[in-house]
């Protein structure tokens, strides 16, 4: 297709606050947000896949003086901590905004002046309250609790008094606005019980917003009032303009704006379907297509939010089970729109059960049985029977149907069909009993047939899963002995009997191990989380060891004397194994100081250096350059 006949498609994810890493809420968004880009992809669409940071205001202002950092160290550090995550989860986005970026920062400003050049922002005093946690400003009705203060009807977390000078934008001129708005166009909010709630919200009347503070000085300044920073809010929501070239790049800007999907968690619903508009019908700008927000995955029924101390931490699972499983999970288990609740058994359990037996099995089987009959390569499959030619027909039907679901962002329920598909597939395979024909050399067409039909469909599936399961999909799809890459091959052109009939097939692989939950969650225990405080606690220095002899009596015990810069400590080591002593002496090591001595064999140790375990032999690390015996090791 010609480049510019083909229709942009511009998606984002909210762009997530810096005060703290990031757990599995911020995956689903962006995890939904990757697979629906690459369905799109597939469909020929052009599309821009926008994600970032949000890194300024009172909330990360405050996060940073905690950890004793300047914001933007904190707000750098932890941008590493998202794109790690990121690239481990396969996200594929195609620009990354910070809105530290000087060519964000000048836009908002911009944008600022133009509502203000138009009488739609003027200056006055805000009276009220505000919730750090939400960045977001109480509305009036909410009531004053016994102690006298307020708390935030979103997230629970006592508000703080604001009573500053700040200038508003007028918002309460654009009710009438946004309600036609939302009348001409029923699925700007999806889904549909958000639309209401967005209605109902507007119906209520709209006051004017504060979009300025004098209070927080971690925000982008206004040019001609320079005691003002503009709201976190006005700030951030822009991302979804300068993110795609507004004021810096006019040809991108016009291919892909307006918006056609922000997706977003039902936390920031009003954020993105009154305020944003709003500021948008102002500034003159088309609106977006739809807001889509999704629910909350909950862990023991709550609301899983840094705040809460009850997140769950991405890596745990995908360290062991790579991006795939939790790809899969997160998009299998609940439609988009509702809140999901989130466990290791759950996940464990669903993985097992639809990666590892259905469609693990069926891989590996097939192309065992294609390996094991024909050498990897069915020449000569015999002609395609009724029964065969249903296995094609209904792929036909869940191609189409899939198209459908992904189309509507019913990810979850793409997945339900393909999953029909993987088990009628199956069941013909265990019908035809192709290990019995196997047996009998006149069946061999036949054989061939079973054999080829079920790896037609196998390469179907694998493609319809790309958009969820990226890397499982490309390394079947090369199993299947296909050259070109997978994304390359058009939704529109994808067919059943695109698997050339010669094509040289590999041998398996496995690629979804079963995990047991016994062996995961005792992984799990063993993880236990502490503080960067509790890191702090530990004091470690290089030390050198200038004497080192064995213990005698035992095969891996090491007594050495260490210097660690002002004092030489005794330390005793299971290290014998791996390292004779003299090969010890000199070498600087990564030694904890601070350590209760402990007496070992009736000797002291009084510090314990720090080495790799492997296969039950300890690797010590060294340094790459020289460094002073006695130097801290954070
Ligand atoms: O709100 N379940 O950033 P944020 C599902 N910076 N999704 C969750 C979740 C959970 N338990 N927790 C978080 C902000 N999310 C603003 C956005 S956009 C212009 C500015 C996801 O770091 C979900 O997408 O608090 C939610 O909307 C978002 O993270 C909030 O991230
Ligand atoms: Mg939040």
């Amino acid at each position: 297709m010609e480049e510019n006949s083909r229709t942009s498609f511009f998606i984002t994810t909210p762009i997530y606050y810096v005060n703290d890493i990031p757990h599995i809420g911020h995956a689903y968004t962006t995890i939904i947000a990757d697979a629906i880009s690459r369905f799109k992809k597939l469909a020929g669409y052009d599309v821009f896949f926008l994600t970032g940071t949000d890194e300024h205001g009172q909330k990360v202002e405050k996060a940073a003086q905690e950890k004793g950092m300047n914001p933007i160290q904190l707000a750098d550090n932890v941008v590493v901590r998202f794109k790690k995550l990121w690239d481990a989860l396969d996200i594929a986005f195609d620009s990354f905004i910070r809105t530290t970026q000087p060519f964000h920062e000048q836009g908002v400003q911009k944008i600022f002046q133009k509502l203000k050049d138009k009488g739609d922002i003027y200056k006055g005093i805000y009276e009220g309250w505000y919730c750090v946690s939400d960045e977001t400003f109480l509305s009036e009705d909410v009531p004053l609790e016994d102690g006298g203060h307020k708390i935030c009807a979103d997230c629970g977390k006592k508000a703080n008094v604001v009573s500053e000078e700040c200038y508003f934008f007028k918002l309460s001129a654009y009710e009438k606005p946004l309600i036609d708005f939302y009348q001409k166009n029923p699925t700007f909010v999806r889904p549909k019980s958000r639309m209401n709630e967005v209605v109902s919200f507007v119906r209520q009347g709209l006051k004017d917003l504060s979009i300025t503070r004098t209070t927080v000085k971690w925000g982008i300044s206004l040019p001609d009032d320079s005691a003002h920073t503009i709201y976190v809010w006005f700030d951030a929501l822009h991302n979804y303009l300068t993110g795609i070239g507004y004021d810096r790049d006019p040809q991108l800007f016009d291919k892909y704006w307006p918006a056609t999907l922000h997706l977003i968690g039902k936390d920031i619903l009003r954020h993105h379907a009154v305020f944003w508009p709003a500021f948008l019908i102002a500034a003159g700008f088309p609106l977006p297509k739809t807001v889509y927000a999704h629910g909350w995955w909950l862990k023991d029924e709550t609301k899983m939010s840094k705040s809460k101390g009850n997140v769950l931490d991405p890596w745990t699972i995908l360290n062991v089970f790579g991006p795939d499983p939790l790809r899969y999970f997160l998009l299998r288990e609940i439609p988009i729109g509702l809140d999901g609740n989130f466990s290791h058994e759950g996940f464990i359990h669903r993985v097992n059960s639809d990666l590892a037996n259905d469609l693990g099995n069926l891989a590996q089987r097939l192309l065992t049985m294609i390996h094991n009959y024909f050498g990897g390569q069915i020449n000569t499959p015999g002609e395609e029977t009724d029964k065969d030619k249903k296995l094609r027909l209904s792929f036909d039907t869940l191609k189409e149907k899939v198209g459908h679901h992904f189309e509507d962002y019913a990810i979850n329920k793409a997945l339900e069909e393909i999953w029909v598909y993987i088990n009628a597939v199956n069941k013909y395979l265990a019908d035809n009993e192709p290990w019995k024909l196997s047996k009998d050399d006149s069946q061999r067409a036949r054989l061939g047939r079973i054999l080829y039909q079920a790896a037609c469909a196998l390469r179907g599936i694998c493609y319809l899963l790309y958009p969820v399961l990226p890397e499982s999909s490309q390394k079947m799809w090369q199993l299947l002995g296909e050259k070109k890459p997978l994304e390359e091959e058009l939704y529109s052109e994808l067919a059943f009997f695109n698997l050339k009939r010669d094509q040289k097939i590999h041998k398996p692989k496995p690629l979804f191990p079963r995990v047991d939950l016994k062996d995961f969650l005792k992984e799990e225990e063993s993880m236990d989380i502490i503080t960067f405080d509790d890191f702090k606690r530990m004091d470690f220095r290089v030390g050198e060891i200038i004497e080192a002899e064995r213990v005698e009596g035992t095969d891996k015990l090491v007594k050495m004397q260490v210097n660690i810069g002002k004092e030489t400590r005794q330390m005793i080591a299971g290290i014998a194994d791996k390292y004779a002593p003299e090969e010890l002496m000199g070498k600087k090591v990564v030694v904890i100081v601070n350590l209760k001595t402990a007496v070992i064999r009736g000797i002291e140790s009084q510090g314990m250096l720090l080495a790799a375990e492997v296969g039950g032999k300890a690797i010590i690390p060294v340094f790459t350059e020289d460094v002073p015996a006695g130097a801290k090791v954070r």
